[in-house]
């Protein structure tokens, strides 16, 4: 029985590994079906961090901003996830094109062609939205705790701190716009400039209108197909209604134990590079930890 418990171990194990190695080649195969062009822009993000918000953004700020799209993969498609379902590649789409992107610093080659807009959101407000998504995606019975060690922290080079620590050191000069998405929720109109410049659009008072419209919380969950992740094909009946959630900011300390938010502390201080970016982060969870302890 050791001997057959270590076989199918073994077995399984070289299953996944297998899986993602082919994963891996049709992943490259979409790149190259899909081509790569200098005014490409990425929407790159840890998870769950505001990604198809910031699609949308630059969907209306680049395009009539039709919304008649079935889901938004359509106009802006993540390549990695198509690879691993067996998705459709969006054919020539006009540029700029508008691609979502999750992936490690260190998955990105060097001379990749185009410009990042770096989407950074609060870890324990991702970590509460990566809960749910997971819940309502994955599995019903994850506790909060579970997702936070398993997910959120020891996801080897997938975890929120060394994710986020490599993409702002940048170590490969990329052309990268960083937006916090607690600033586009506080001031959307001087971050939308910022993005337009960094695009190199103008942007007319009809356009910024627009935008603030569409790429509300509002009437992006009135349209909530249109975005939501989609299920694996075998589970199409199920009903996802979780994907433009609550939008709020500060949730997860709601959820979020002392254990944790020490954990959490302490890997920011360990792993994070020092960033205006995040000085808010380090100071919120360092203040709320000082008035539990
Ligand atoms: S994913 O699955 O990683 O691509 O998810 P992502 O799009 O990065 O993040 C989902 C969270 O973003 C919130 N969201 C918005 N917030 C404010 N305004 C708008 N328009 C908006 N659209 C999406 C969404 O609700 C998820 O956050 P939570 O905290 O779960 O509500």
């Amino acid at each position: 029985l050791k001997i057959l418990n270590w076989l199918i171990s073994f077995l399984q194990k070289l299953k996944k590994s297998l899986s993602n190695g082919i994963d891996e080649l049709v992943y490259m195969k979409y790149v190259i079906e899909f081509g790569e062009r200098d005014d490409d822009i990425y929407v790159s993000t840890f998870m769950k961090s505001g990604t198809t918000w910031m699609q949308m953004i630059l969907y209306q700020l680049t395009t009539d901003g039709e919304i008649s799209f079935n889901h938004i993969y359509e106009i802006s498609p993540w390549l990695r996830n198509l690879a691993s379902r067996k998705g459709v590649i969006p054919k020539d789409l006009p540029s700029p094109r508008i691609i979502k992107m999750h992936d490690a610093y260190e998955k990105v080659p060097k001379d990749k062609p185009g410009r990042f807009i770096y989407v950074i959101r609060d870890g324990i407000d991702v970590s509460n939205s990566l809960w749910h998504h997971r819940r309502n995606y994955v599995t019903h019975k994850l506790s909060f705790s579970e997702n936070f060690d398993t997910s959120f922290v020891e996801n080897g080079s997938m975890n929120w701190f060394h994710f986020n620590a490599e993409w702002l050191m940048n170590k490969n000069k990329h052309k990268v716009l960083y937006v916090r998405y607690e600033d586009l929720k506080n001031d959307f109109d001087k971050e939308i400039n910022r993005i337009s410049a960094f695009i190199g659009i103008t942007l007319t008072p009809e356009i910024l209108q627009r935008t603030k419209e569409r790429a509300s919380f509002s009437f992006m969950k009135q349209h909530e197909t249109k975005f939501g992740e989609q299920p694996p094909e075998e589970k199409f009946d199920r009903v996802y209604d979780q994907f433009i959630r609550s939008g709020n900011v500060g949730e997860g300390f709601e959820k979020i134990s002392t254990e944790e938010l020490k954990v959490y502390c302490q890997k920011m201080k360990e792993i994070l590079p020092v960033s205006p970016l995040l000085f808010d982060y380090f100071k919120k969870a360092n203040v709320e930890l000082s008035n539990r302890t």
